[in-house]
Parts: C-alpha cells; structure tokens; sequence
C-alpha cells in the first residue's frame, strides 16, 4: 500500500491530463476499481483522496469522485460596476424571441435558452404519471382545476418548501403556468405601471421582457458572481429611488450560478423590510445544486417576511409541463389568484395531477439526486471546453448549481453580433446585452450546458471560437 496508491493516482493523473478522463467524468466506483486492479478498497480510496487533495478530482456526496474542470480555467471575479445604473426600460425582445424560436429547431445546436436536453429529464417516469391521471382520474382531468390549483400538489409543494426552513402552509401556494407566469403574477400583484423594480445584474432575460410588457422600469443592482446581489449598492439604490419590488434569485442565479449565503439571504429580506418594499423570489434553480444540502431560501429563512416566491418544475421535471407556482401569504394571496383566473382562468389538470404523484411517489427526489451530479459534470465538461477553445482573455463564472455558464469575451468582441452570426450558421447563443436593461455586457455570452456531448456539440464551440 505504501507506493501502490501513489501509483495508482500518478496512472490516473496522467490519464486525466492526457483526457482519457474528462473534465465532469465519474471515475469508476471504489469498489469496483479495486476489484478490477486486485487491490484494497483502501488502497483505491488513498489514491482518489490524493488526486483530492491535488485538485484533480472532487468527491460528492454519495455520487462519486468526479474529474474537476483544468486549474487554468479563469473565473470571473466582478462583472459590473459597483453602483446601480438610473432605471431604465427594457429592449432585446427581437433577439429574445429569436433563441426561443431555435430552441424548437432541431437543425440548431442549442446553447441559447437554458432548456436541459431531454436526455437530462425524467421523460419515462412524467409519461408514466400523466398517462396514469389521464386514466384514473377521468372526471378530474376533464375540469378546469380552478385557482389557486390542484389540493394535492399544492400540499406537496408546501410539505418540500417546509423542509427549507419555516412552514409554509399550502393555502399560500397558487398554481402558475411556470415561473415565468409566477413572475408576472408576482410583479403584477404588487406594482403598477410605470413603477421601478430593483433587479439583479445580469438578470434572466424572461423577468426583463415581463417588466417591459408591463411598463416596469428595471433598477439594475450589480451581483457578485460568487457572493450575490451587491447589498451595499441595494441600500445605496433604495436611498435614492423609490422602488415598487425587488427581484432576486439567490439560489443559482441566472446567468450567473451563484448561491447566496443564510446571512446575505436574511440581510437583504431586512433591507427591502426597512423600505417597506416586497420581495420577489425566483428559485426555479433551487433544487439544482451541485453541493450536499438543498440551500435555504428568503421565503424559507423568513417567513413573515412580505415574500412572494416563485418557481417551476421546468428544471427539473419538463418545461413541457408548465408548472410553476406563487407562494405568498397575506393580502397577495388573493390578489394573484384573481389575476390567475383572469390570465388563463386555470393551469392544466392532467399535468397538476401528475406532477402531485411524481412527488409524492419520491421519485422525483430519487431523480434530483441523480441529475445534480450530472448537471455539475455538464457544467465542468463546458468550462473545460470554453478555456481549451476561446481566445486568451476569455474567462468564465463558476456557477454552484443549474446548467448555465456566464463567459466574458475579449473586450472587442460583441457578443449581440457574435449570437446573430452564429445563429445563421446553426449555432444558438444568448448574448450578454440580454441580461440587461441599459446595454451593459457586450462582451458576455450566455452558454446552457445541458446538452448530450458528442461531435456536433464539440465542432459547434470550435465555429463559435473562429467567430471570436
Ligand atoms: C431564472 C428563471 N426564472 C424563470 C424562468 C421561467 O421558467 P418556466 O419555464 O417555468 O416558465 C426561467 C427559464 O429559463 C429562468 O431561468
């Protein structure tokens, strides 16, 4: 044992700087490697604690030991001036809509909308469930399912959301059409047009065309790519501006992958508190993180804070679903069930009902497990390829959880103008400027890694760096 493990890690060294193994590969089970070499399982885990210890490899929790993305990867350390820009309404839409539209097209290599190839989803158990309800539940799925929702999925809801800090009753939760008309809702609930609401920079480009359709203003508040929304430019911005609500996602931030921590998650409940101002809370990553334990969340953390959270099983079930959801107390609560009867009067039956099952069944936690892991080698995969391909000067975001990865390009580069090329020539990137209202990150792209990785994808990065 003395030397054998220091073999064994130098063998798997070599092999991994040679890409034998690859950035976001699982590295055969302990068990199963020692019996393969005819050695200790003690022996096997002395070697994969060193290649550890290296910075070679990372063990997750009951997953494995995976190959970590190159040491030479350079990360992103701030992305935007310390200080919130006036507020400004939102352009983009065109560009928006063309990568929603690609995201259909199978001729395009999708890097654009952050939409997980099926082969990340639970595509057989989903059939399974809606195939049953439609059988099963005949009379049920024939009627609308009036707001606020389906009883039973709405429990379940409650009963997952609980586990991430204070109860949350299932009263509180409203069935939406996915987050994204949970976000609506939410800003439609609690502001009037021509309202300013302080958002996160860069934000998701969906909240930024919700606000410009409903004649919001957005107060971009600098993030920090690991830390978050910048809290002292948060207060310096609310001393100025008066300001109807404030959108975060402090779980896996889109396009950013940060993760806020409990004291940042409560510092800024208590600043919106101190102005009177309502939190607006995406958490549609929430449960797609790469570490041990499922994060807290503001709504969970404080809740008798005035928080309206939002989120949806498009991560994570199918975004074919449609199922998202508003949990907010108070006087909310009845406001945006009304706006949900007269937006779309109710959400699907079959899908509520399926979607009830898959939880409480388990499977969909047994599933959870299985494809965070998988969304962190996608991420580790991507990371790899973007510094092995893209010019010197290129450096990326290291996202905790999700499947997006944040790139800022060499100053010259225009990343609108880069995503409009490479679109003609079958390739679908979301460019910087989206993920802001006042133009900022020209030279940033957005770049979804849940893609299956074989040739097409490979040959589509080296087309996007020639572009470059
Ligand atoms: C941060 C964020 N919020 C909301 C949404 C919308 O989710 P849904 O598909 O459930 O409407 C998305 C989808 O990309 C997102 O990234």
């Amino acid at each position: 044992m003395p030397t054998l493990y220091r073999d064994i890690a130098e063998e798997l060294a070599r092999q991994i700087a040679t890409g034998v193994h690859r950035p976001g590969d699982r590295l055969p089970g302990v068990r199963s490697h020692a019996q393969q070499r005819g050695v200790s399982v003690a022996t096997v885990v002395a070697a994969y604690r060193k290649l550890e210890d290296a910075g070679y490899i990372e063990a997750r929790s009951r997953s494995g030991f995976y190959v970590r993305a190159r040491q030479t990867i350079q990360t992103i350390e701030s992305t935007a001036a310390p200080v919130a820009a006036p507020p400004r309404p939102v352009t983009g839409q065109a560009m928006a809509m063309a990568l929603i539209k690609a995201a259909n097209d199978p001729g395009i290599v999708q890097l654009g909308a952050a939409v997980p190839d099926p082969s990340y989803l639970p595509t057989n158990a989903v059939a399974r469930a809606l195939a049953g309800i439609a059988r099963t539940e005949r009379s049920r799925a024939a009627a609308y399912m009036m707001p606020p929702g389906a009883p039973e999925l709405r429990r379940q809801i409650a009963r997952r959301m609980s586990q991430t800090g204070g109860s949350i009753p299932a009263d509180e939760v409203i069935i939406t059409t996915g987050c994204q008309e949970a976000l609506s809702l939410a800003l439609r609930a609690v502001t009037v047009r021509g309202d300013v609401v302080a958002v996160e920079s860069p934000a998701f480009y969906g909240l930024l065309h919700v606000m410009e359709s409903l004649g919001l203003e957005a107060l971009e508040i600098p993030a920090h790519p690991r830390e978050g929304l910048a809290l002292d430019a948060l207060a310096l911005a609310l001393d100025r501006w008066k300001v109807a609500a404030c959108v975060v996602s402090p779980n896996f931030s889109n396009p950013l992958g940060y993760c806020m921590s409990d004291d940042r998650k409560r510092a800024l409940v208590e600043r919106l508190a101190q102005h009177g101002i309502p939190l607006i809370e995406d958490d549609v990553y929430g449960d797609l993180g790469f570490g041990n334990r499922r994060p807290s969340t503001c709504k969970g953390l404080m809740p008798q804070a005035d928080i309206l959270y939002c989120s949806s099983f498009s991560k994570t079930l199918s975004p074919g679903l449609r199922i998202g959801w508003v949990a907010a107390g108070g006087r909310h609560r009845e406001r945006i069930e009304y706006l949900k009867y007269v937006t779309s009067i109710a959400s699907p039956t079959v899908p509520q009902l399926a979607v009830a099952e898959l939880l409480e069944s388990g499977r969909y936690e047994r599933y959870l497990r299985e494809v965070r892991g998988r969304y962190a080698s996608a991420v580790a995969r991507m990371s790899d390829a973007v510094m092995n391909y893209f010019p010197e000067g290129t450096r990326i975001s290291q996202p905790a959880g999700g499947f997006v990865l944040w790139v800022e390009l060499p100053q010259d580069v225009d990343g609108f103008d880069l995503a409009r090329r490479a679109l003609s020539q079958g390739v679908s990137i979301a460019p910087g400027t989206l993920f802001s209202a006042s133009g900022k990150f020209r030279n940033f792209i957005r770049l979804s890694c849940a893609r299956v990785w074989d040739a097409r994808l490979e040959r589509a990065l080296v087309q996007l760096a020639k572009l470059i």
